[in-house]
């Protein structure tokens, strides 16, 4: 059936985009330029990832970033993967990278149309055991080539022209959305390309699974309480939930589009905000769960509508199946 079609039909990440970039005859083929771009830094970070231990390549950098987090050695070599590889693409003309505290003007005469948003590393607390991380980016359009400006970069999640994640896990996958569905497709490592496996990604209505760090609990506002009540102790007389935690986005968020459920880093008395950032965090997953049939809320508002005022700003995020972010959505509206 479909999945096993990719073997004979080698339908790769850049047939594919190029099969889309058909469908608007104007395209110069720039959004395919600059996906190559990303995908071979992708390929980069994933090679370096499963060398990791073997090259030294674990353990810390020894300076910190503008989130005041530890940068650990992988976090600094992907960031600086991606940057190169976003400039040379020539396609691009602002970066904002979780890894920089200022956003990256590429300079004139390598200026692109297209403005990218990503956390080049998501999971390091992971990288030193082993366990799943993974690459996340969103893509805007600069509103004024000629004048790229900051505010191309605080626009809502909803103008996004695509948005992915790459997750380097017991296989290498690239999940996909340019606002016309989810597709993902699978690292091949003897052809060295990814082949899609998993077209036209529709994520369940409803599902049985609930992803948040428990650890946080007491420091929880009421609706968030309520919820994770409800799903140990549902009074509906339906099965509790399961309780699924990686600890990386990526991983958490790839398990929920796949299997259903949904997954929350609510705001919390120490943080208001919750931990996620908005540009290359929160965005680009609310971006594929509403394309997969999902929907993405941040306790106040959907969550591709919020404005950000700072590249570096964090929401709380409740994403993933329809019917179990409306539950949580209905907590939020009958309020304390
Ligand atoms: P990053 O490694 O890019 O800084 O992101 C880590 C994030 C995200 O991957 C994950 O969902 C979250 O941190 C986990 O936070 P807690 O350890 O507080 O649960
Ligand atoms: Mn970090
Ligand atoms: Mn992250
Ligand atoms: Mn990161």
């Amino acid at each position: 059936h479909a999945r096993d079609a990719h073997r004979t039909d080698l339908m790769t990440i850049t047939r594919f985009v190029l099969n889309e970039q058909s469908k608007h005859p104007d395209s110069r083929g720039d959004f395919t330029i600059l996906l190559n771009h990303i995908v071979l830094g992708c390929k980069f970070v994933c090679s370096a990832v499963n060398k990791a231990g073997l090259a030294k390549l674990i353990g810390l950098a020894g300076d910190t970033n503008v989130q005041g987090e530890e940068q650990k050695k992988l976090d600094v070599l992907s960031n600086e993967v991606f940057i190169k590889a976003l400039v040379s693409s020539s396609r691009t003309c602002i970066l904002v990278s979780e890894e920089d505290e200022e956003a990256t003007f590429v300079e004139p005469s390598r200026r692109g149309k297209y403005c990218v948003v990503f956390d080049p590393l998501d999971g390091s607390s992971n990288i030193d055991c082993g366990v799943s991380i993974g690459t996340i980016f969103g893509i805007y359009m600069v509103k004024d080539e000629g004048k790229p400006k900051i505010d191309d970069v605080l626009q809502p999640g909803k103008n996004m022209v695509a948005a992915g994640y790459c997750m380097y896990g017991s296989s290498c996958m690239f999940v996909l959305s340019t606002g016309t569905g989810v597709n993902g497709f699978t690292l091949d490592p003897s052809l060295g390309e990814f082949i899609l496996t998993h077209p036209n990604i529709k994520i369940p209505n409803k599902g049985k699974i609930y992803s948040v760090n428990e650890g946080n609990a007491k420091n929880w506002d009421n609706p968030t309480t309520k919820y994770v009540e409800n799903c140990k102790f549902p009074n509906d007389g339906s099965p509790a939930k399961s309780l699924r935690y990686v600890g990386s986005m990526v991983a958490d968020v790839h398990r929920t589009l796949l299997y259903g459920g949904i997954f929350l880093y609510p705001a919390d008395k120490k943080s208001p905000n919750g931990k996620l950032r908005v540009l290359y965090e929160v965005f680009p997953m609310s971006f594929l769960m509403e394309q997969a049939g999902g929907q993405a809320f941040t306790g106040k508002q959907r969550a591709l509508d919020l404005v950000p005022k700072k590249i570096h700003e964090r929401s709380p995020i409740f994403l993933g199946s329809y019917d179990d972010v409306e539950e949580i959505k209905a907590l939020y509206a009958a309020g304390e």
